[in-house]
């Protein structure tokens, strides 16, 4: 920390708010805010004269609230900058600390916020975490009973710096506790909670029971534990270590603890799942190891910043495998627990990897960008001929189309990430896809349905999750009949109306549209846009008078290869128990219905000139 503070190339903006986020890689415009300190930076020398005088104290959020803290405070003996700051919403403005100031004349009551915007090239976001809050688990009694404590609480009690100068005491009677037991994946691994595995509790739990063992070898410790993970270098000899000095470990979740109001004391009821027992053990001390979980303000952020977040609620990752580093938003990097929880050393090496990340766009003079991106046909847009209209630029999640008074819809390239929802939302056809154009897309869709359509499931997958899943579905040996026919697009958000009642109307047996899970679409809104629309169309099509089975919405993720096969198994059953004259009849009957809506999609040249390839 002192080091960046000290670099001549790094200047640290501390106590301040990014509030808004313009432009594009290469190119941002950040809005800060820095909040008033009532302190001056450049007069104060953290002496530390003026904290004793203050009247006030209200616990101190660094000790997780084991000690107090005044209302003109430094967050801890080591931050940077050390400088003070007054908590103004506890201050009582008695002017105390501005006679300890004296002669520095630090303290400045008049402070505003200011703003103000920074031009920067790339942005690296490294927000780190948050810890669950064990309450919400009411069976272990935290905030009820004194000495159930968080494993963060631990580490402040255990530091000489912390409340207790680093002598280990518990709670409620300051005691030293002898029994002391650790409860591993509290609010992880929970249905209930988080569904995943926090990663590094485990090994930290180790270490403080290893720390404590050899201070007070006679220590008896024991961690209930789900599983243990141990999987980077060193940990499995560690935990081999912790087992052979005496540390207990009992596989299984507590389910409850009740508290003897005498003693204190703690009992654990839980199952050994190693004895096949339910068991019952007393502690004096008992800490919970609770979840990483995302940050408060991650929602603000994820909005601010256009990045969009994993089922977890963390960051989302541009691709976990060939750009862990990197967001969906180009320029935009991630670092540390902000993406997922991980230990330090990931940590460092993700910051590393952000970093040398943001360096090459800074030192690059010119920046290639990925050519799937949205294009205008300005002769198309009906705002160029001056009437109201600009829905591409409600639909992008990006804010890169610009819709100005009697001009045509402009894209910035350099902001669009090519889902494609505004080319399938426009609805005179102005926009296409670079890749993939409607052109390109119905000329495959054609090109599968020229033979015996009625007996085909065309299915429509986003490239991120249901392509992969359909993949998956391959490499895994999943069986599922041979009368499904994929064409991939970039997202889901991207599957026109206007290809599906093309399907139907050259005869196609079933349609699937398929993408990610809500939370995993590689474009903020793009699963949402496609699911609103996709809802409409489906009361649309059986209006109509297609049969509700023949169009089928489905969600699957990458990984979901038995999932995809098992979607494909079944709508080849509903296909085959049709009587094909009914069938033939049904498509006969909704044609010129169909027809009617696709009126402008044919119309258009490039897509006529494709259709005449396909045939020719
Ligand atoms: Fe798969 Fe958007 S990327 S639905």
């Amino acid at each position: 920390m002192v080091d960046a503070a000290r670099h001549p190339n790094i200047e640290l903006l501390t106590y301040t708010e990014v509030k808004r986020v313009e432009g594009f890689i290469g190119n941002f415009k950040v809005l800060v805010e820095e909040k008033p300190r009532y302190v001056l930076m450049d007069r104060c020398n953290g002496c530390g004269a003026c904290a004793p005088v203050c009247p006030i104290e209200v616990p101190n959020e660094f000790e997780e609230g084991l000690a107090p803290r005044k209302a003109i405070y430094i967050p801890h003996s080591q931050a940077v900058p050390l400088r003070y700051v007054i908590d103004i919403d506890h201050c009582i403005k008695c002017y105390k600390c501005v006679d300890a100031c004296g002669k520095l004349d630090a303290i400045d009551f008049s402070q505003q916020p200011k703003q103000r915007w920074l031009d920067v090239g790339s942005i690296i976001v490294a927000t780190g975490f948050d810890s669950f809050d064990p309450s919400e688990l009411t069976e272990y009694g935290y905030g009820r009973y004194d000495n159930v404590i968080t494993t963060l609480e631990l580490e402040r009690i255990n530091n000489s710096a912390g409340p207790t100068a680093g002598q280990i005491i518990r709670p409620s009677d300051k005691k030293f506790p002898k029994k002391v037991a650790f409860i591993q994946c509290v609010g992880s691994r929970d249905e209930r909670f988080n569904l995943y595995c926090s990663g590094f509790c485990c090994m930290y739990t180790i270490k403080n029971a290893v720390q404590w063992k050899l201070t007070y070898p006679d220590a008896d410790i024991t961690i209930f534990y789900m599983d243990i993970r141990t999987p980077s270098k060193g940990y499995e000899e560690f935990y081999r270590w912790a087992r052979e000095m005496g540390i207990r470990f009992i596989q299984g979740r507590p389910a409850l603890i009740t508290e003897d109001p005498h003693t204190g004391n703690l009992f654990i009821q839980a199952e050994d799942v190693g004895l096949g027992q339910l068991i019952e053990l007393e502690s004096e001390l008992v800490v919970l190891s609770t979840a990483a979980v995302p940050r408060a303000d991650t929602e603000q952020m994820s909005s601010i910043l256009n990045i969009s977040r994993s089922p977890g609620g963390f960051f989302m990752e541009y691709h976990p495998k060939l750009r862990p580093v990197d967001s969906p938003t180009d320029g935009v990097f991630l670092a540390g627990a902000a993406q997922g929880p991980k230990d330090i050393p990931a940590s460092v090496a993700q910051g590393s990897g952000a970093a040398a990340r943001a360096a090459r766009i800074l030192n690059a003079e010119r920046w290639e960008i990925e050519p799937i991106v949205a294009h205008v046909w300005e002769d198309r847009c009906i705002s160029a001929q001056g009437k109201k209209c600009g829905i591409c630029a409600t639909k992008c999640p990006y804010n890169a189309i610009v819709v100005e008074q009697g001009k045509a819809a402009e894209v910035m390239p350099a902001k669009c990430h090519g889902c494609g929802g505004c080319v399938a939302e426009c609805p005179h056809n102005a926009i296409t896809q670079m890749h993939f154009t409607d052109a390109q897309i119905l000329a495959q869709l054609h090109a599968l349905l020229a033979k015996e359509p009625e007996k085909k499931i065309i299915a429509f997958m986003c490239h991120w999750c249901s392509y992969g899943g359909a993949d998956n579905a391959g490499t895994s040996h999943f069986e599922y009949p041979a009368s499904s026919r994929g064409i991939r697009v970039m997202c889901s958000a991207r599957q026109d109306q206007d290809f599906v009642y093309e399907a139907f109307r050259l005869g196609a047996g079933m349609v699937l549209v398929s993408g990610c899970h809500p939370q995993d679409c590689h474009y903020i809104t793009g699963q949402r846009v496609a699911a609103e629309r996709f809802e409409r169309l489906a009361k649309r099509l059986a209006e109509m008078g297609i049969s509700p089975q023949r169009f089928r919405v489905e969600w699957i993720s990458a990984a979901e290869g038995a999932k995809y096969a098992q979607v494909i198994r079944e709508m080849d059953e509903v296909l085959r128990s049709f009587d094909p004259q009914a069938l033939k009849e049904e498509n006969e009957r909704v044609r010129p219905e169909l027809e009617r809506r696709l009126r402008r999609l044919t119309e258009i040249p490039d897509v006529a000139k494709a259709l005449e390839q396909v045939y020719a």
